[in-house]
């Protein structure tokens, strides 16, 4: 018979994965501790922006038109115990209050709340990412309170979606990582991931503390490229280079690679920030802090990114401050193709400046709603034209397909001042220059 899956927890990665799940062919109940989640999404919409994932959930879930029925979602644990043969969980591993720890209370209290459920022989799958040590942990947690014993049994499966990309990363994953314990939940694994792993999808079997180290190592990998990056952003600034050029020629390097080379204003959101300083901290107490003391200069030319970016802004203001200026600011998300704003380089360059006097007013095309709630006090405009209108400087932040083809020319007759700032080195110079702009990007020639 088919095995039966549950998702614990319905947020980015759950939801998308439920639905992936579904889209496999496998009944699957979701669960979240908020209802209100639970009946936007059993109304088979999605209360983020990604791309392609509300249709997804419409295809599978039970009840709309000409979908397969094979997603539902619940707020009952009973329910999602005495459905599931497996039980994937997929909650939020936050950062703590004022420490640099990942929170693990979600995690701790799925489990609590799960385990004294499981009757039957049960496999729980954690997919959140947690500190090294955390599944050994758990799995001893679940055999003492399931009443199935040692036949409720864990294994860890990390999972490595981008926000933007959620579904294509979620069906056709660059590989599978499976922390497991037995072969038995190999075998389920596999099952599970069939349709993956026959396209080609490596299958990586691993034990629990290796699978939990691949993904914070991986994201450690990824802060690491783009901090290095933004580290030659300042020396080529310094020096009247080019990064753009140098990422480009150090990129023909196979070893090397072109991607994660865009300099900028830095990596953010919910993900890179968090995972980086909670590795360090658990790296601390397992003693083997010296070896992560990298990551703490990698946290820090990050954050050095927003700063610099809003002394370049105070510069193109005249150098005096940003009292009575206008600035426009593109982009709230902290990348394009999300509406999430945790994090978001592009909203912390305007909160500072607004709070050091600047009128700033923000645009994005998906993020505003989010944005306004975590900075309620910035303008807003309606479109990228608007937000220029009597600006003095314009700030690129968010490397949205839409700024890339604007028209200079166009925002030239509204603007205060032409001045340009791209945060995300991902606009073309000429065309602004040849409509009149001053053109600044970070790590570049000043022309
Ligand atoms: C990341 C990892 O890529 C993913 O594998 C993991 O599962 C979760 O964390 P995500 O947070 O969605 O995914 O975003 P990602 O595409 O990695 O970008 C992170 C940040 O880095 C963004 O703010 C982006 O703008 C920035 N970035 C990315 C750069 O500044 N330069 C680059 O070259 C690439």
């Amino acid at each position: 018979m088919a095995l039966k899956l549950t998702v614990i927890g319905t947020g980015y990665l759950g939801a998308t994965h439920a639905a992936a799940m579904a889209e496999l062919g496998f009944e699957v109940l979701g669960l979240d501790i908020d209802p209100a989640k639970i009946e936007t999404l059993s109304a088979g919409r999605v209360p983020m922006y990604e791309p392609g994932l509300e249709d997804l959930l419409r295809r599978h879930v039970a009840g709309l038109p000409d979908s397969s029925g094979r997603l539902r979602f619940t707020t009952s644990w009973e329910e999602v115990a005495a459905f599931g043969d497996i039980h994937f969980v997929c909650v939020n591993t936050p950062q703590k209050h004022g420490e640099y720890a990942c929170d693990m209370s979600y995690v701790d209290s799925a489990f609590e709340l799960l385990a004294p459920h499981l009757k039957q022989p049960a496999l729980v799958v954690g997919k959140s990412t947690v500190p090294v040590g955390s599944a050994a942990r758990l799995a001893a947690r679940l055999a003492e309170l399931a009443p199935a014993g040692d036949r409720a049994e864990l294994a860890w499966n990390p999972e490595f979606l981008r926000e933007g990309f959620a579904v294509e990363d979620t069906l056709h994953p660059d590989r599978i990582v499976v922390g497991v314990a037995s072969e038995h939940a190999e075998k389920l694994l596999r099952e599970v991931y069939a349709t993956p792993v026959g396209e080609g999808t490596p299958f990586v079997v691993a034990d629990y503390p290796t699978a939990e180290l691949v993904k914070t190592a991986a994201n450690a990998f990824l802060a690491t490229k783009i901090s290095f990056i933004n580290a030659m952003a300042e020396v080529s600034e310094a020096a009247g280079g080019d990064v753009v050029k140098l990422a480009e020629a150090i990129g023909h390097d196979e070893r090397i690679g072109k991607k994660f080379l865009r300099a900028g204003i830095g990596f953010g959101g919910g993900c890179l920030p968090k995972d980086i300083r909670a590795f360090m901290a658990r790296a601390g107490e397992l003693g083997a802090d010296q070896a992560l003391t990298f990551l703490r200069e990698v946290d820090s030319i990050n954050m050095r990114r927003r700063a610099h970016m809003v002394e370049l802004a105070r510069e193109a203001c005249g150098g005096s401050g940003f009292l009575g200026k206008r600035i426009a600011v593109l982009g709230a998300a902290f990348k394009p193709d999300s509406d999430d704003v945790r994090d978001s380089p592009a909203l912390n360059v305007a909160g500072q400046i607004h709070l050091q006097g600047g009128q700033v007013t923000v645009y994005d095309p998906k993020a505003m709603e989010n944005a306004r709630r975590l900075f309620p006090t910035l303008g807003y405009a309606a479109s990228a034209l608007e937000a220029v209108r009597g600006a003095d400087v314009v700030l690129h932040l968010t490397e949205w397909q839409e700024f890339r083809e604007l028209d200079p020319a166009e925002l030239g007759a509204v603007a205060r001042g032409r001045h340009v700032i791209d945060g995300r080195n991902a606009l073309v110079p000429q065309g602004w220059r040849e409509a009149g702009w001053t053109f600044r990007a970070m790590g570049r020639p000043h022309a």
